[in-house]
């Protein structure tokens, strides 16, 4: 596992935007496979979607050889719900870059049949060659996507119940009403993220350093299910100072060290 450390969210994110465009661009140079890049919502991927935006804008990438794979969705929000997470990629990625539309998945929390959705979904991936790059945050309970603590590190993607804590967390986007929180959710699993070939993981501020500090130095466990991350071998974690707070100042160290090598 790699930590990329920088001072604040923005010069994190924009690392992990011109990370994300150097894999895409280098795999355009060599082949003509589609890119296959995994998605997530939430507050943390907003500034590095604003950096591949603006990226595209300014010539250096395009979105026209990619394929996207959503995280999740919550089940039965309508999809034109400005909270629904096909609104939310809208708002903040798709409209702004140049990918054609029928490269583009999201889970439909509002399928007829959830479970064949859940299943049909694995298939597409596969289809697609697997996801190159599995882009994703962490919940303050150390969830990737939405397994909750005690998913099985193994979960593919199915329905899932959200815990009464993330449901407070995201109340934020719902009047601040936990009842307007839908109660389940769509989710790829964690194996369908650690079966990516890099996943990188963003982090922001001291609300999310007890669970970096777990997925980090605590065991791999079901308990902190980003720790699954460990086990992978290209996983990088890209955070700002304020998220890595609670990690001990040897092990700051020693990814700060691996960096700064890296980088010679
Ligand atoms: C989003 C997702 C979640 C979020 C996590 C952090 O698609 O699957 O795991 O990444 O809940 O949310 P924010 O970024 O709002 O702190």
């Amino acid at each position: 596992m790699k930590v990329i450390i920088r001072n604040d969210e923005k010069k994190a994110s924009i690392w992990a935007a011109h990370y994300i465009a150097d894999a895409i661009n280098a795999k355009a140079k060599t082949s003509k496979k589609p890119f296959v890049l995994g998605l997530a919502t939430g507050s943390t991927p907003i500034e590095t979607y604003a950096e591949l935006a603006r990226l595209v804008k300014a010539g250096k990438l395009s979105f026209k050889n990619v394929v996207t794979f959503n995280m999740d969705e919550y089940v039965a929000l309508p999809v034109e719900h400005p909270e629904s997470y096909h609104s939310f990629m809208d708002k903040y990625l798709f409209n702004h870059i140049d990918i054609d539309r029928k490269n583009v998945h999201l889970l439909d929390g509002n399928a007829k049949d959830l479970k064949k959705e859940c299943d049909d979904y694995e298939k597409k991936i596969v289809a697609a060659g697997g996801i190159d790059l599995f882009l994703g945050g962490i919940g303050e309970d150390g969830h990737i996507a939405f397994n909750e603590p005690f998913s099985s590190l193994n979960s593919r993607t199915r329905v899932v119940t959200l815990t009464e804590d993330t449901r407070k967390v995201n109340s934020r986007f719902f009047d601040n009403d936990i009842n307007k929180v839908p109660a389940q959710a769509m989710s790829v699993g964690v194996a369908t993220v650690t079966d990516a070939k890099e996943v990188l993981i963003l982090a922001f501020g001291s609300k999310k350093a007890r669970a970096l500090r777990d997925a980090i130095e605590g065991p791999c466990s079901h308990a902190c299910t980003v720790s699954a991350l460990q086990l992978h071998p290209a996983g990088i974690i890209v955070c700002d100072e304020a998220a890595i707070g609670e990690c001990k100042y040897n092990s700051y160290k020693y990814f700060k060290a691996v960096e700064e090598a890296e980088s010679k």
